[in-house]
């Protein structure tokens, strides 16, 4: 069977999809930003919907805006094989994250229809909602409602920074309905393949084309807010101030200096932590800060060890907050496990390669994924793609057309050889 990826159509695509977003110029690349259910994200699922329809698959959309796309197999009733990924985009982000895999993942089954191949199980692209934290502060949403990770009631529960639910913002979307619903039956998927870019250096430096992931790192959030005592920067006496930014600055320090400690104890590079976001009150130049959100996003290959961090840093807090008299309140947003990929998947993965004369690279993703999730549903396996640098969540992300016409084309063999199953 020849498969033919159409590369013309693949990468017009990811343009076209890119323009879905504010006009963001820049000198660096192509900035995107989509966050989910906005204007621009509707807009891009809506368009997406229009291709898979076009390409005949049938189009189910669940209660969270989670959007699936079956091609059906001759025996339907078997469980289905699933590929897909994310298009929402963080503020100021590229093009490829996400896109990659869901447009990969539908260019990989139009081009396999088109070969003449017909499945003997159902092939499914599913567009998931909201892997990026960006609107509601938790990574993952869709597949954590699929894999029945979050509670619908908690998930409903959680606002944006307008303070609006996610119950209201999915209504406003027109998905409605409750999320009880959407946590997928057992035995859905037979084999779940997410195709991404690496959004890291390895594959490029090694030069080589195309890694298979066989673990994903375990990722942790948490909020802190700091409470002061604000007052007027002229006229508050030094002696008498209980500043939450200069706190919160050292919290921040504390963080990386005890993540460098475990990679230095360790010897390994697997500890990363990242404070991302720094909400200051009342945010004026002449205004005391009195109260700071911190938001922490902390990743290991080893839970364990992303835990005896915290643990390190919770001490220094507790030192801090008497010495600057300071209230620190700590909530935890998800602390999640690593996932393994399937050897299964992993074998039938490396046997497309080879058909395509591949040598890929095993690897730890050290990004999330939905694959993160599906992993407690379904076997599963991911394909990278090189990008330039190793650059990620921003503009100048690239990663060339012919990589990511190869990692299509092994992604189709891969659905089909899982299809046939
Ligand atoms: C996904 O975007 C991540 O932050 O790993
Ligand atoms: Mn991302
Ligand atoms: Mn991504």
């Amino acid at each position: 069977m020849q498969i033919q990826i159409d590369e013309a159509r693949l990468i017009g695509e990811l343009k076209t999809l890119a323009g879905f977003t504010n006009v963001e110029p820049s000198t660096e690349g192509t900035a995107v930003t989509r966050v989910v259910f906005t204007e621009d994200d509707l807009r891009a699922r809506a368009w997406l919907k229009q291709r898979a329809a076009d390409a005949g698959f049938a189009i189910r959309e669940d209660a969270v805006g989670n959007s699936f796309f079956r091609w059906t197999g001759l025996e339907p009733q078997l469980p289905a094989v699933g590929t897909g990924s994310h298009i929402d985009a963080i503020p100021h982000a590229g093009m490829y994250d996400g896109t990659v895999g869901v447009l990969g993942g539908l260019e990989a089954m139009r081009a396999l229809k088109e070969s003449g191949f017909q499945p003997r199980r159902s092939i499914e692209l599913l567009l998931f909602t909201s892997e990026e934290p960006t609107r509601f502060g938790i990574g993952c949403l869709g597949s954590r409602l699929l894999s029945g990770t979050l509670a619908p009631e908690h998930a409903d529960a959680l606002t944006d920074s307008n303070d609006e639910t996610l119950a209201h913002v999915r209504a406003a979307a027109g998905f409605s309905g409750t999320l009880a619903t959407v946590p997928l039956p057992a035995n859905f998927y037979h084999a779940w393949v997410e195709l991404h870019i690496e959004q890291g250096p390895l594959l490029e430096r090694e030069g080589l084309p195309l890694g298979i992931v066989t673990s994903i790192a375990a990722p942790a959030g948490y909020r802190f807010t700091i409470t002061g005592f604000g007052g007027h920067a002229g006229a508050l006496l030094m002696p008498d101030r209980k500043d939450a930014l200069c706190a919160a600055a050292e919290m921040i320090l504390s963080i990386e200096r005890h993540a460098l400690a475990a990679n230095a104890a360790a010897g390994s590079i697997d500890t990363v932590a990242t404070v991302g976001t720094c909400d200051v009150h009342p945010g004026a130049v002449n205004s005391v800060p009195s109260r700071v959100v911190l938001q922490l996003d902390i990743r290991d290959t080893d839970p364990n060890r992303r835990e005896s961090v915290m643990q390190a840093v919770r001490r220094d807090y507790e030192e801090l907050r008497q010495r600057r008299g300071v209230t620190i309140i700590e909530e935890l947003v998800n602390a999640d496990a690593p996932a393994q990929s399937s050897a299964q998947i992993i074998n039938v993965l490396e046997r497309a390669c080879a058909e395509h004369g591949i040598t890929p690279k095993k690897m730890v993703s050290r990004a999330y994924h939905d694959s993160l999730f599906m992993a407690r549903v379904a076997p599963i396996a991911m394909l990278f793609i090189p990008c330039r640098n190793g650059v990620s969540h921003r503009p100048d992300e690239f990663s060339t057309d012919a990589d990511i016409v190869r990692g299509t084309g092994v992604l189709a063999a891969a659905l089909a050889h899982l299809a046939s199953e």
